[in-house]
């Protein structure tokens, strides 16, 4: 077939009368006797083509180049359903440039109809729905404007190590075995909460990433081993400048992306406030109404008490804390201003406050941060509280003290789960459909099937043995 130029489906309805040619795939077929119907589908849209009766051997899913006279359709064969219904091609010659067998699932539904395993385990195909180009499109638009946000505020992109050391977030770490000091771990970061504080400490002022997160937690619809966080840190603020800042970002993005917001302003709770009103620290403030709209009600939560006791049945809760005392968020916050000195003596434990808020939007958690511990001080206080020992502590934030005790800016920071934003933003019930790759409800890969057994030689090099 000698080449002509690829036209774009969308762009056929500027061709009429013209010869072209189109490339994509078979989106549906029908047999009409001598004529052959293929509805041809590219990232641009689906146009109708009209071919001969051979052209009844393309099986669907197939990846074909049509040539053929772009045409004006009677009025009464117009399909007002499509972006090309106007025109149609009259196919002069066709090639199949890669054949699809019998598919495992029907792609022409939304997909919710289809059990997990057999969406995930033949992923590439799924993702042709539309729908699905949808959210992947909606995400990358929204990272996009939520970038341009930052960079307007003079905020910088820098990249955080993914083999790392453990950091406290509350839950399990990935370990990733050395092969050059066998016997010892890296642990993949569960955020990058110590680097970005190292980045206040060495002048960057205002730092940002979309890093990937890694914790061994329990799955659920709203939470995945691995997920992306937009991450941001800024100096010489205080609670309420951080705030502010991510606030008008998050709407900007929001908007610039098709979202509709409840209230400009997002309302400020305090934790106490919320149990009141709705037993819970994550809440849902859209009316009926508004939720069949898919309004965004966003509120800031504020006040949380900075420790709890232990929850015994948490095993990370219970490495974390030696003395029954655990934090609730985050052990790198500071408290309240006015709980400083209580931090300090370790009174009235129960009662100190913390400078943490949470953004919640239509009954998820989208994003927490706080005002940190600046000085050694006030981090060395926190982990006194949960019980630790001087060795212990130096163990391990000895680092971060050493770090703050060199001329540590005020700071606070906060991250947002991207995943549970752009579900809001889709409406979707999970943040699986958000994701690309997600994986099962069992923590298997998409596609690929991990984890995996490893050779003897392997585990030999890394010196590890799988005990019965
Ligand atoms: P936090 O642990 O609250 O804070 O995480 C920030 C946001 O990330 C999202 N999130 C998740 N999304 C999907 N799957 C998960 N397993 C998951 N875990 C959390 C939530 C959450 O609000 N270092 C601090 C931030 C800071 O203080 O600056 C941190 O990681 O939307």
């Amino acid at each position: 077939m000698t080449k002509i130029p690829r036209t774009l489906v969308r762009q056929t309805l500027e061709h009429v009368g013209e010869e072209v040619m189109v490339e994509g795939w078979v989106n549906t077929k029908r047999d009409h006797g001598k004529l052959t119907f293929v509805d041809l589908r590219d990232r641009t849209g689906i146009m109708q083509c009209v071919g001969f009766q051979k052209m009844g051997e393309l099986t669907v899913e197939s990846v074909v180049r049509l040539v053929g006279i772009i045409k004006k359709r009677p009025e009464k064969m117009v399909n007002p359903q499509i972006e090309t219904g106007t025109v149609e091609m009259d196919v002069t010659r066709y090639e199949v440039l890669g054949s699809a067998q019998e598919l495992p699932m029907p792609l022409d539904t939304d997909g919710y109809e289809v059990g997990e395993e057999v969406r995930l385990a033949y992923r590439y195909l799924d993702l042709r729905r539309q729908r699905l180009y949808n959210t992947l499109k909606l995400r990358s638009d929204f990272l996009q404007n939520l970038r341009e946000g930052l960079l307007g505020e003079s905020f910088i992109e820098v990249e955080t190590p993914i083999l790392t050391k453990s950091t406290m977030e509350g839950a399990r770490d990935f370990l990733v075995p050395s092969r050059f000091q066998p016997g010892k771990f890296y642990a993949l970061p569960q955020s990058p909460q110590q680097y970005k504080q190292l980045l206040m400490v060495a002048g960057i002022e205002r730092y940002f990433q979309f890093p990937r997160c890694f914790r061994d937690e329990d799955l659920r619809a709203d939470r995945g081993f691995e997920f992306t966080q937009l991450d941001l840190e800024m100096s010489f603020v205080d609670r309420e400048m951080v705030m502010t800042t991510v606030e008008d970002i998050v709407k900007a993005a929001v908007k610039a992306v098709g979202g509709r917001i409840k209230q400009e302003k997002f309302p400020v709770l305090t934790y106490a406030e919320a149990m009141e009103r709705f037993g819970a620290d994550k809440f849902d403030m859209r009316t009926g109404e508004e939720q069949a709209k898919n309004i965004l009600a966003f509120a800031w939560v504020v006040d949380f008490p900075f420790f709890k006791k232990v929850d015994k049945k948490d095993a990370a809760e219970m490495r974390d804390s030696k003395s029954g005392w655990t934090f609730t968020h985050n052990p790198f916050s500071a408290p309240k201003p006015e709980h400083e000195e209580w931090l300090l003596n370790g009174e009235h434990v129960g009662e100190i406050l913390t400078t943490q808020y949470d953004l919640v939007c239509n009954g998820y958690e989208v994003g927490g941060g706080s005002v940190r511990a600046h000085t050694p001080e006030l981090l060395r206080a926190t982990y006194k509280i949960m019980g630790y020992s001087e060795e212990q502590i130096e163990e391990s934030v000895g680092h971060m003290l050493t770090a703050l005790s060199y001329g540590a800016p005020p700071h606070g920071g906060i991250a947002l789960g991207i995943d549970r934003l752009v579900a809001i933003l889709r409406g979707e019930q999970s943040i699986k459909e958000t994701i690309a790759f997600p994986m099962t409800s069992t923590g298997r890969t998409a596609v690929m099937d991990a984890p995996s057994k490893v050779s003897d030689e392997q585990l030999k090099e890394i010196g590890l043995k799988i005990s019965e």
